[in-house]
């Protein structure tokens, strides 16, 4: 009809050199290996799909009770539960790639540098990985347990380890951070000086809750980390400050739950957003987030999702 005509906006973002068709995409360890749920969601629909992380070997986690309601989020400390990076190429990947257009990261973890290396190098050699997302909230071992993220040195260190091999395949390398730090600038900057193509941020924050009622903890492992809506205004402004800080892309996330929590994420300075623990209330959050993000740069005149980044308005 004349005079009707409402154009769609463009939802294309480019990450480190990866080209997504919208910038959505669907958080480590939320969507297992994406097979699953397969007759839940589309993962075409969605910008990428990070893997639950995987390991040099297969991990068995943590006991149970493993996750915890709270108010606005939640708890988890599954323990980095996964079948391993081998069993992952030979029983996941090939099933994934014959999904059409889905852009898979994998997610990759370790207990010491070597650790992360071998796992890369075991995803190395596989078609159908377009990037590396480091997870570096895990412990050393070989250094007391430091956890990686929290530790300047530590994590320049896993950051060159990880792109030098990275490198091998040409592949981006994403360094997910941790939110458990006092200055994440400084730590956006440690991780770009070391070879990050982009930074993501942010990871579960450590958290714990008791029962009043038994007096004992809601989680077998004591500690947990807390996701959710409950952590978005910090997420935010982690973002907002990691992103002032460095020159390579980032990817933000912490409680998106909705169109306009990607939007918010997006002014602070993220190119594209990761959906985690929505999921688990709508399996298809991030696919519903995709279409109201369109409806949303539609009806406030944004040709271009990509012009959002960093646009918010300084008072
Ligand atoms: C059950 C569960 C498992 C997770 N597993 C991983 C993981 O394996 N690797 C990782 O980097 N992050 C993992 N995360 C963190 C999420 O990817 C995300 O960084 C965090 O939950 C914040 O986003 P959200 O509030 O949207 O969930 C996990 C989160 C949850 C809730």
């Amino acid at each position: 009809m004349a005079g009707t005509y409402t154009a769609a906006a463009d939802l294309n973002v480019s990450i480190a050199g990866i080209a997504l068709k919208n910038p959505v995409i669907a958080a480590s360890g939320t969507l297992g290996y994406g097979v699953e749920f397969e007759d839940v969601l589309s993962l075409e629909r969605l910008g990428a799909f990070v893997t639950k992380g995987l390991s040099r070997e297969p991990m068995a986690g943590n006991p149970p009770p493993r996750v915890f309601e709270t108010a606005a989020g939640m708890l988890n400390a599954i323990g980095l539960q996964n079948i391993g990076a081998q069993a992952f190429v030979r029983e996941k990947l090939p099933h994934l790639n014959r999904l059409k257009n889905v852009v898979v990261i994998a997610n990759v973890f370790g207990s010491c540098r070597e650790d992360y290396q071998e796992t890369i190098r075991i995803l190395n050699d596989s078609e159908g990985i377009a990037a590396y997302e480091l997870n570096v909230s895990c412990p050393n071992t070989k250094r007391g347990g430091l956890v990686f993220a929290t530790h300047p040195e530590l994590l320049d260190e896993v950051t060159a380890a990880a792109k030098r091999v990275a490198s091998a395949s040409g592949r981006p390398l994403i360094v997910k951070l941790s939110p458990n730090v006092t200055d994440i600038a400084g730590m956006a900057r440690v991780a770009e000086n070391a070879g990050a193509d982009a930074i993501s941020l942010v990871n579960t924050f450590l958290a714990m809750a008791i029962d009043p009622e038994t007096r004992k903890p809601r989680i077998a492992n004591l500690t947990a980390g807390l996701s959710g809506p409950a952590i978005k205004p910090i997420a935010v402004r982690m973002v907002w400050e990691a992103a002032r800080a460095v020159g390579v892309p980032v990817v933000g996330m912490g409680g998106i739950a909705g169109a306009e929590d990607a939007v918010e994420f997006m002014l602070a300075g993220a190119s594209a957003v990761e959906v985690g623990t929505a999921s688990f209330w709508d399996p298809r959050a991030a696919e519903h987030i995709v279409r109201d993000l369109e409806r949303w740069c539609v009806q406030h005149r944004v040709a271009r999702v990509s012009e959002l980044t960093r646009g918010m308005a300084e008072t």
